[in-house]
């Protein structure tokens, strides 16, 4: 990660189009979102921010909120997919991940809003975090999900991702991806060019 700067990083947003041609935009979360973002995961249903969060909570805990909008903090970075809805940006998803330099892992987590479920939304946001994975030159890429939990299934599933134990919790699926895409290949432009410079000023 040390190699992007995360001054660089904050200029990223990714439009992304729904089956409709409807644009999403994806974004680095910002301090200023923390009561929009609040707001989203208290508007989930309570079996979305369970199958999120892995346990029952109402809200995120305020260390947590604090953690989400302080992006690149300890390789931690969050981002919303947001739309514009009667005029106004509209958080209608978010995700969190994580890049472990030693292992070249990229784990991530994300949730869509219960209105927007089932309209592709959650599929274009992870062909998206593939990017930025490749773009971190992470080799692969994994969640943890609980067993019942049907449609993280069905989306990891379609983007074809594979399925093992979760170390240490019977109760929940790892999904996991083998990235190899070379720079020039990452199929999203920003990541794209972002890999693409930092290989640059590593071969200077
Ligand atoms: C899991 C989640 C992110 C999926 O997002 P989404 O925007 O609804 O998914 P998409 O509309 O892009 O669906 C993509 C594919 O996922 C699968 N899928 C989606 N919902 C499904 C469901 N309820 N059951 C089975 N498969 C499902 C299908 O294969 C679907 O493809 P199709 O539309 O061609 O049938 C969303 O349901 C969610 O936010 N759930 C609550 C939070 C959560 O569970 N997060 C995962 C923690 S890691």
């Amino acid at each position: 990660m040390t190699a992007y700067r995360l001054h660089d990083l904050r200029q990223h947003s990714d439009i992304l189009r729904l089956r409709t041609g409807k644009p999403v935009t994806v974004r680095f979360v910002e301090p200023d979102d923390a009561e929009a973002l609040q707001a989203y995961f208290r508007s989930l249903s309570t079996r979305s921010r369970y199958n999120r969060f892995l346990g029952a909570i109402s809200e995120l805990p305020a260390t947590q909120l604090d953690q989400f909008i302080h992006v690149g903090e300890a390789d931690r970075f969050s981002v919303v997919a947001v739309m514009s809805i009667d005029g106004a940006e509209t958080i209608v998803g978010e995700a969190r991940y994580a890049f472990d330099a030693d292992t070249d892992s990229f784990e991530f987590g994300l949730s869509i809003d219960d209105r927007w479920q089932g309209h592709g939304v959650g599929s274009a946001l992870l062909g998206n975090l593939e990017c930025r994975a490749a773009a971190f030159g992470a080799t692969r890429l994994f969640g943890d999900t609980l067993r019942s939990n049907d449609a993280m299934i069905g989306l990891a599933r379609k983007s074809g991702f594979t399925f093992t134990h979760s170390p240490g919790d019977w109760k929940l699926v790892r999904f996991e991806k083998h990235i190899a895409v070379a720079p020039q290949e990452i199929p999203c432009a920003s990541w794209r060019l972002a890999a693409q410079q930092v290989a640059l000023h590593a071969s200077v």
